[in-house]
């Protein structure tokens, strides 16, 4: 028990469905990419940090990690609708074999910016790898690959996701308790 468990009201994934979760994709990933000399994985900041910490893990290929800061949220629950670059990748992707790691997929805005961003740069292949997906919010349609799990329309947090900064640091997946942010 920790002192953030008290605003979760339901645990939606263990830290130990989750862990088989990133092992599967990891596998999936790794035979499509195994030819693949050039894999570059993007980290989107800061909610898909564990993710990518773990996944990495599970693809014994030779790959780079870089990281970007694409927000289109403001503080609170609900998208802005508007997209800006907080940080920028540090490598090019001209000509590289790009997969794109995720923690939710939400409207769908970010990801259909990123998305079309990196192709414009010159990148070979742009794949999305994402842990959650919400299915029912999506306004920009965006083709992702790899789909950890669809969840329904409720805001969740821990293993990297956050309200207000906050809960990143639960090891599980979990709803939070409506009071805790309205
Ligand atoms: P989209 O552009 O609307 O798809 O927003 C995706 C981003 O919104 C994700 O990368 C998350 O940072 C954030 N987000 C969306 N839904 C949730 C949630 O339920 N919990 C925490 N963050 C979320
Ligand atoms: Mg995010």
């Amino acid at each position: 028990m920790n002192h953030m468990d008290k605003d979760v009201k339901e645990i939606l994934f263990s830290k130990e469905e989750i862990h088989n979760k990133v092992a599967e994709l990891g596998e999936k990933i790794t035979k499509d990419y195994k030819d693949v000399d050039n894999l570059l994985v993007i980290c989107v900041l800061k909610g898909a940090v564990s993710f990518l910490s773990d996944l990495i893990q599970e693809i014994p290929l030779p790959l780079v990690i870089d990281f970007m800061d694409v927000s289109s949220y403001g503080s609170g629950v609900s998208s802005t609708g508007e997209v800006r670059i907080l940080k920028d990748l540090d490598s090019s992707v001209e000509g590289r074999n790009i997969l794109i790691v995720e923690d939710i997929i939400d409207t769908g805005i970010t990801l259909n910016y990123l998305k079309k961003l990196l192709l414009s740069r010159g990148a070979t292949s742009v794949e999305v790898v994402t842990l959650l997906t919400k299915p029912s919010r999506r306004q920009k349609g965006v083709d992702v690959k790899y789909v950890g799990y669809e969840i329904d329309d409720l805001f969740v947090v821990g293993y990297g996701l956050d309200y207000n900064e906050k809960y990143r640091n639960l090891p599980y997946i979990g709803y939070l308790k409506e009071e805790v942010y309205s």
